[in-house]
């Protein structure tokens, strides 16, 4: 299957907000990313359930919310009624993860666990069989447009290995500071979906650049 690329908004224009959602309805981007933050976990507060809510009435393409929230059991149901179609927790924030990943399933969604850069891949080892995705954290979460890590490709490698190791394949997402210089080798070893945000808004022609990550990623 292709390689897919989430594109996150969280760098575009939220003026114009459901211009910038056409724009990736128009695009060849498979998934948008959504970073909601909640200034505990993460040192920023970005955007809640109302947002998410208002460009689920404009996007074409699944949404992929990545919840940098403490307590997100909380808010499960809240997601899923605003349209998340993809839940994805931070490993760090649950105590009760299978619980969460179970929960968030069975509203409908797909469940997907993040882990934090210095979080070893494992941790997985007991969860990996009940998730859809894993989300790598490339960059420490919190802000767009940060340095990509550039250790992150051995813990990309550890968690393929865990995947064959157990026998399964959930999607291994990557998310910080993806862009030219580094999607290929991301593609190479064994991501599948790619986060992309800065790299996309501050280019020229977004949609073009979009292409381009298209074809440099499959
Ligand atoms: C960081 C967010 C990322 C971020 C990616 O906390 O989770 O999704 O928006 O943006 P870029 O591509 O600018 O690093
Ligand atoms: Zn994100």
């Amino acid at each position: 299957m292709a390689n897919l690329l989430s594109v996150s908004i969280l760098n575009a224009n939220f003026g114009n907000l459901a211009q910038e959602i056409e724009l990736i309805n128009n695009s060849e981007a498979d998934w948008i990313h959504l970073d909601i933050m909640d200034g505990v976990f993460v040192p920023n507060i970005s955007f809640g359930m109302p947002i998410v809510a208002e460009i689920k009435r404009f996007a074409k393409k699944p949404l992929d919310v990545h919840l940098m929230i403490s307590n997100p059991d909380n808010y499960i149901e809240a997601f899923k009624n605003a349209g998340a179609d993809i839940l994805t927790v931070h490993y760090e924030t649950c105590t009760h993860l299978n619980r969460t990943i179970s929960h968030i399933k069975e509203t409908g969604m797909k469940a997907g666990v993040c882990l934090n850069p210095h979080t070893p891949v494992n941790v997985l080892e007991e969860i990996i069989e009940y998730v859809d995705l894993v989300l790598l954290m490339t960059v420490n979460p919190g802000f767009g447009g940060q340095k990509f890590i550039s250790n992150s490709f051995e813990k990309i490698k550890k968690l393929s290995n865990l995947c064959k190791s157990k026998n399964v394949s959930p999607h291994i997402e990557v998310d910080g500071g993806v862009d030219d210089t580094n999607i290929k080798m991301l593609a190479d070893s064994g991501v599948n979906v790619m986060v992309v945000g800065s790299y996309i808004f501050r280019s020229k022609e977004p949609i073009e650049t979009i292409k381009k990550i298209k074809v440099l990623q499959n």
